[in-house]
């Protein structure tokens, strides 16, 4: 990270933290919901499947930009499979970083020839061994590896959602990512469950099994890229909730924190690692505070 970057966020989060504010530092682009898998967890794929146009993103970069925004995160559907008016997403990429955002992320499931350098970090979603991976996301494990050798960067920073289906292989995906080229870390979240997929939310003893493996991962030398501080907050959805430095823009429509503002009673049991981590950061958590300075700086 630059260190004039750096002085950005360390300013905000002092502004933030003192005045009580609640203005945006984290946005996401919704670019479609088009997808060419239907992974048994996820409840956001082919609702529309329309690939919003080249000038709609562009104006809602702009937006989330002129809000204050300044860490870009590109999301599906599936990401890879945008293309608008002879644009591609490394176009999207590009553009974002000419527009002054500082951190600009993309979400892929992988399954596409990756070919992103300009990305600060590409969060690839790996769900478990090959075995637990392919249950989840049908037979895509070995394509996702391949294209991972192939990557044209070292950005890559396996996404693993954990649920009842792969709670298992937490150990398994932090050792691929310590010993895979061109990845980075590996980042976790818990099922978030939605309606149509509550079957799969661990219970409190589960995450907090999940997160015993994690810490003891981290101990080994794992690039773990969470916060340790934020695991007993997360196992017992203790941290306030939704996220006001977070927002989401799909098709025009701006949400706070995430889409799922929407579903009724969620937040309650929300499972997203970075809405306890970036809540507890701006509540001016000391502890959290010390280990997002140290684990951003070690991964972006
Ligand atoms: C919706 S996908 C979009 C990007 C891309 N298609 C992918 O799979 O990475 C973004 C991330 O959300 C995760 N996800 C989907 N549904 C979830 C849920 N209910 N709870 C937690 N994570 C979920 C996916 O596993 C993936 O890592
Ligand atoms: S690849 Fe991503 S968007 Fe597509 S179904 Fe799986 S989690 Fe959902
Ligand atoms: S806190 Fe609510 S809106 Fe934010 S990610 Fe969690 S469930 Fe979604």
């Amino acid at each position: 990270m630059k260190f004039s970057s750096f002085v950005h966020f360390a300013a905000f989060g002092v502004k933030t933290i003192i005045f009580r504010k609640k203005l945006p530092i984290l946005g996401t682009v919704i670019i479609t919901d088009r997808c060419n898998l239907h992974c048994k967890h996820c409840s956001v794929n082919n609702i529309t499947a329309v690939i919003h146009p080249y000038a709609q993103i562009k104006s809602e970069m702009q937006k989330l930009y002129d809000m204050g925004v300044r860490i870009l995160f590109f999301c599906g559907g599936e990401t890879f499979m945008w293309h608008s008016d002879g644009k591609t997403l490394r176009d999207l990429v590009a553009e974002a970083k000419e527009m002054g955002f500082l951190i600009v992320n993309v979400v892929t499931n992988g399954t596409f020839p990756i070919d992103l350098p300009e990305a600060d970090l590409i969060l690839l979603s790996l769900d478990g061994d090959r075995e637990k991976h392919n249950e989840i996301r049908g037979d895509t494990y070995d394509t996702i590896m391949e294209n991972i050798s192939r990557a044209t960067a070292d950005n890559i920073c396996f996404y693993m959602a954990i649920n009842k289906i792969n709670k298992d292989k937490v150990k398994d995906v932090c050792l691929t990512a310590k010993n895979t080229k061109n990845v980075r870390a590996v980042s976790f979240n818990f099922h978030t469950p939605y309606p149509d997929t509550k079957e799969l939310a661990l219970t409190k003893e589960e995450k907090a099994e999940c997160c015993k493996v994690i810490g003891e991962m981290m101990k080994a030398g794992a690039p773990v890229f969470n916060l340790k501080s934020a695991f007993k907050y997360l196992i017992n959805n203790s941290f306030p909730t939704p996220c006001h430095q977070c927002v989401v823009i799909e098709n025009g429509k701006v949400s706070t924190c995430g889409r799922c503002i929407d579903v009724p009673g969620l937040c309650e049991k929300c499972g997203y690692f970075f809405v306890a981590e970036y809540t507890l950061l701006f509540r001016g958590n000391v502890k959290i505070i010390f280990e997002m300075l140290k684990t951003y700086l070690k991964y972006i």
